[in-house]
């Protein structure tokens, strides 16, 4: 088990598309292990990959109150959104500190292949299909603030990079 360096807005390695997960072997195994583990140490509710610099369609997450209910989705596939939609405060490991809101659909269903390579369908609602929305934005290089008006972005663009200046000081 490994912490991994979480990438921070406004890196453009944010923007990468990730490629599918072309087998579920000891690599990737090892790699959801590690971002579990960097995670939880970060206190979120879920990762992708791309946010660890890995290119591929992998994710983790853990919405549960008590942390102890990790779901991984490799190579996921949205099948069905609800054309309902609400305004959601979104947070991001990879834009520490904002919270704004993003409009999400209400109910999705999903295909992925969990830990062992298996297929699964899930079908949810409320905060894991949020988590699953945002998450997937991250696999096609597309982080929530890309969402806000182009003043709220460029707002949280030079707060950011004024931390990262102030963090390497
Ligand atoms: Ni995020």
């Amino acid at each position: 088990m490994a912490l991994l360096p979480i990438l921070c807005f406004p890196d453009p390695k944010l923007h990468k598309v990730a490629k599918p997960v072309a087998a579920v072997d000891g690599r990737i195994q090892t790699l959801i292990s590690d971002m579990f583990e960097t995670m939880y140490e970060a206190k979120g509710i879920g990762l992708a990959a791309t946010q660890v610099d890995v290119h591929e369609r992998l994710i983790v997450m853990d919405v549960s109150e008590g942390r102890d209910t990790p779901l991984v989705l490799i190579n996921p596939k949205l099948l069905w959104t609800s054309p309902e939609t609400h305004l959601n405060e979104e947070g991001c490991l990879s834009v520490p500190g904002i919270y704004d809101g993003v409009q999400r659909h209400d109910r999705i269903k999903v295909e992925a292949l969990d830990a062992q390579g298996q297929v699964r369908l899930i079908e949810t609602d409320g905060l894991l299909a949020v988590c699953i929305q945002h998450e997937m934005d991250h696999l096609m290089g597309k982080v929530f603030v890309e969402y806000l008006s182009p003043l709220k972005r460029n707002r949280i663009k030079t707060k950011m990079l004024k931390a990262q200046r102030e963090a390497r000081a």
